[in-house]
């Protein structure tokens, strides 16, 4: 899970709104003295369908609290971001206040604070895929789409729409440029793969990611990051590593190149004390 990045927050028109800032200037509202228009409070009626779930989540831990990250995927699983309801929601299970909650959620990247499309495409644009021509890509696909970072093409949610967003290393380095759609990988990318690609999934199509598990869409795969697997017993069946990540491990087998073993006594320096 990456953490909060410092990209800017819109670069184009066709943002989705944000629930969020509804509440933010609700809250700012009921803050003033000359007016006494009550706070709405969220629906949480929409999460019904998962309350067996959350208690499943909650039920993996010793400590509740520690069940935070899935639960705030699995409320995710329903909206397609975290709303200032799924905060409460959480809050609710866990026994949280709102504000610790919206503390972890508003940290990692991977917490939408607005609705996704159907498909959230990640780009890499760290150092190495950018020098690689993940810049390119991102800039094609910008163009393409007609949005920036964290924005949405089409009515989020809907079939064929697709958020966009600049993502920190992606760990897959040795095949950059990488992008991922909806957290799976497509290693080797260019400016015209990478369109091909958005374009595919606009039509409706699945095309398949370069290993890892066959496409969802972005509900379903929240729904796998909170730990619920139906149906997709097939996944784990496609290739895994890619041939460049163990091409050393099987040079190294081929011909029979081993490390060298650990010795049995190793004089370790001192560890200096803790002041
Ligand atoms: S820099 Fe892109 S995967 Fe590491």
């Amino acid at each position: 899970m990456t953490s909060h990045s410092e990209q800017p927050a819109a670069e184009g028109a066709t943002a989705s709104a944000d629930p969020n800032a509804a509440a933010v200037n609700a809250d700012a509202v009921a803050s003033t003295p000359s007016t006494s228009a009550p706070i709405a409070k969220p629906d949480a009626s929409v999460f019904d369908g998962i309350r067996e779930k959350a208690a499943q989540v909650v039920a993996r831990y010793p400590q509740s609290r520690s069940a935070l990250l899935p639960l705030l995927h699995l409320v995710q699983s329903v909206e397609g971001c975290v709303t200032q309801g799924g905060i409460a929601f959480c809050a609710e299970q866990l026994e949280l206040s709102t504000a610790e909650v919206s503390a972890v959620a508003t940290f990692y990247t991977m917490y939408k604070r607005r609705p996704c499309g159907e498909h959230l495409v990640s780009v890499c644009t760290n150092a190495l895929c950018a020098t690689l021509g993940g810049d390119d890509i991102y800039a094609r696909l910008k163009e393409r789409l007609g949005v920036g970072h964290e924005e949405t093409s089409g009515e989020p949610g809907a079939p064929g729409s697709i958020t966009l967003e600049h993502a920190e290393c992606l760990a897959a380095c040795d095949l950059g440029p990488v992008l991922q759609v909806n957290y799976e990988y497509f290693d080797n990318q260019t400016p015209e793969s990478a369109t091909e690609l958005v374009e595919a999934l606009q039509r409706g199509e699945r095309p398949a990611p370069t290993r890892g598990a066959p496409l969802t869409d972005f509900k379903q795969a929240e729904l796998q990051l909170a730990g619920f697997f139906d149906g997709r017993d097939g996944d784990l069946a496609g290739p895994s590593a890619a041939p460049e990540t163990v091409r050393g491990a099987r040079l190294a087998a081929e011909r029979s190149w081993t490390a060298p073993p650990m010795p049995e006594d190793v004089d370790l320096p001192p560890v200096p004390e803790k002041k």
